[in-house]
């Protein structure tokens, strides 16, 4: 059977970048595990976000994936260097992808970063930015009330307007061009984002620019799935596993089949 690539997250964010890795790159297999059960990440201490990363990876790697993608924010902020020194196997976290992706798009060079207090206290994507254009302008801003409507499969409901409208109203007065959602859960609140900021104001979800990532490197590496043949892949939560079928079938389709294993974190 194929390698699989593994794609972990706090929760059922990881999805929106599955479901790119799914689209761009349609004959891999995929192993996903979203850790619902500790989620939120954003306002644990990065030691803890960095020990439970290590508890996943470590748990992933069982099942001899040939990529492991950190599709999380708060993880790549906290653990990706320790992650990419404790296994062989390559890791792609999603922070990078995002700030390319961003410096290609903003003409103004002002751009917005949204993302878990975790994240945006580790100024990692200030730093990742200025290190490869050191002009721009950026403008950051946690917010973690996102993630719970998100977790809690609320991102279509009313309530999300309100809370989108009360977070980002301060980026209504900045002159930005492109904001960051420097969180893999936001996608799912995209059209709220874009309601509220308007067409001039382009989203960046590292979702697209990370997918493209694995795809690069499993060529460079000659590692592409060398079957014709469609993948069945394999969810893996720590929480309601109800809950996260349900989150899963809405946001990657009925022709997906999520069938989440429960793993009981030791
Ligand atoms: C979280 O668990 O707080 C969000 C995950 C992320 O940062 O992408």
């Amino acid at each position: 059977m194929e390698h699989p690539i593994a794609i972990l997250d706090s929760g059922v964010g990881g999805l929106t970048v599955a479901k790119e890795v799914m689209r761009q790159l349609p004959l891999e297999r995929i192993i996903y595990f979203g850790d619902t059960l500790r989620a939120p990440y954003g306002p644990r201490p990065s030691e803890e976000v960095r020990l439970f990363t290590k508890q996943i990876v470590s748990y992933l790697l069982q099942y001899d994936p040939k990529m492991i993608v950190i599709a999380c924010n708060t993880a790549t902020a906290a653990a990706l260097d320790e992650i990419k020194a404790m296994t062989d196997v390559p890791v792609v976290g999603v922070i990078q992808p995002g700030v390319r992706a961003a410096i290609k798009r903003s003409m103004k060079g002002a751009i917005g970063v949204i993302g878990t207090e975790g994240t945006i206290k580790s100024r990692s994507y200030e730093q990742a930015l200025k290190r490869i254009a050191p002009h721009l302008q950026v403008y950051s801003k946690a917010c973690p009330e996102f993630v719970t409507l998100v977790e809690q499969g609320l991102y279509r409901s009313s309530k999300c307007k309100p809370v989108v409208e009360r977070a980002l109203h301060e980026f209504k007065q900045l002159d930005i061009d492109t904001l960051i959602l420097g969180c893999t859960h936001y996608p799912f609140l995209a059209d709220a984002i874009s309601a509220f900021l308007g067409p001039e104001v382009e989203l960046i979800s590292s979702a697209e620019e990370t997918a493209r990532e694995v795809s690069t490197l499993l060529y460079h590496r000659g590692q592409l799935a060398s079957t014709l043949e469609m993948p069945v892949h394999q969810f893996f939560c720590s929480g309601d596993p109800v809950l996260f079928q349900k989150i899963a079938r809405e946001w990657l389709g009925d022709e997906i089949q999520v069938n989440p294993v429960v793993w009981q974190i030791p």
